[in-house]
């Protein structure tokens, strides 16, 4: 009896020993999206949107170097394609993980490809005011999940003020008359502020959109919606409009 009470209080005592542990040993960390983040997806292809590269060629021909920023480059194929589109370019890509941006580096360097330069960041708040003659921000602001699960809100993935956000930055960055290239987005652009200082100049074809739905400016989706204008040039103002706009 004696030796089965004493075994029995062995064991409450290790139970213990076993919860005080749990509690105090860190547990694995679950995996915090990096702050700022869209697409989670990395999907990318060689030479992705040719009509759209071949758009902007045609729209940027007076330009003789232009400045392109290739926003969420994943592992560099747009700036590898957009090299091909625009042989004077100066190009940068950017992205959010690290990882991509090594596998950018390395291919660049390896295949000598000159005139290109990358950087990991989440947003343009490091880039120059007025010095972009085009931004490619394709696949990117959108969350693959919301249109794979049908959601019904977007913002435990993805907001509507970040993008505003994201897309109002890209405004300052680029110049007077620069392109602002949206392809694959959650939201509309037009639902944006920054949106009053930019033209539409392309809309796609249905075949050419993904079939990604899009959500309102509450984060709420709006069933059947689809937002063909993709490309949008700033536009050029005067001083006294400058002073009482925020761009
Ligand atoms: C689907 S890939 C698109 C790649 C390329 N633009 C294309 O269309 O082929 C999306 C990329 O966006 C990047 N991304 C997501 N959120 C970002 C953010 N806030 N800033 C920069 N890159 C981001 C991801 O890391 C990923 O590489």
């Amino acid at each position: 009896m004696r030796s089965l009470s004493s075994r029995f209080m062995r064991r409450v005592s290790r139970a213990g020993r076993d919860v005080t542990r749990m509690f105090t040993t860190p547990q694995p960390a679950v995996e915090l999206a990096p702050a700022g983040r869209f697409q989670p997806y990395d999907h990318t292809l060689p030479n992705r949107y040719p009509w759209l590269f071949e758009f902007a060629a045609a729209n940027l021909a007076n330009a003789d170097a232009p400045k392109l920023l290739s926003f969420g480059c994943s592992r560099g194929d747009e700036v590898f394609a957009l090299r091909e589109c625009f042989p004077a370019a100066d190009i940068k890509g950017i992205d959010i993980a690290p990882r991509n941006i090594a596998i950018c580096r390395a291919r660049a360097l390896e295949s000598h490809v000159a005139g290109v330069s990358f950087a990991v960041a989440s947003n343009t708040s490091a880039e120059p005011t007025e010095y972009y003659d085009a931004i490619f921000c394709l696949a990117v602001l959108c969350h693959g999940d919301l249109s794979t699960y049908g959601a019904r809100r977007c913002d435990h993935l993805i907001r509507f003020e970040e993008f505003a956000r994201v897309v109002g930055d890209f405004g300052r960055c680029l110049k007077p008359g620069g392109l602002l290239l949206l392809l694959t987005t959650n939201f509309r652009f037009c639902d944006t502020e920054a949106s009053r200082n930019f033209d539409a100049v392309l809309e796609a074809e249905p075949e050419q959109l993904a079939p990604d739905v899009l959500f309102d400016r509450d984060n709420r989706v709006l069933p059947g919606e689809k937002c063909p204008a993709i490309a949008f040039r700033k536009r050029y103002v005067n001083r006294h409009q400058r002073d009482s706009m925020d761009i």
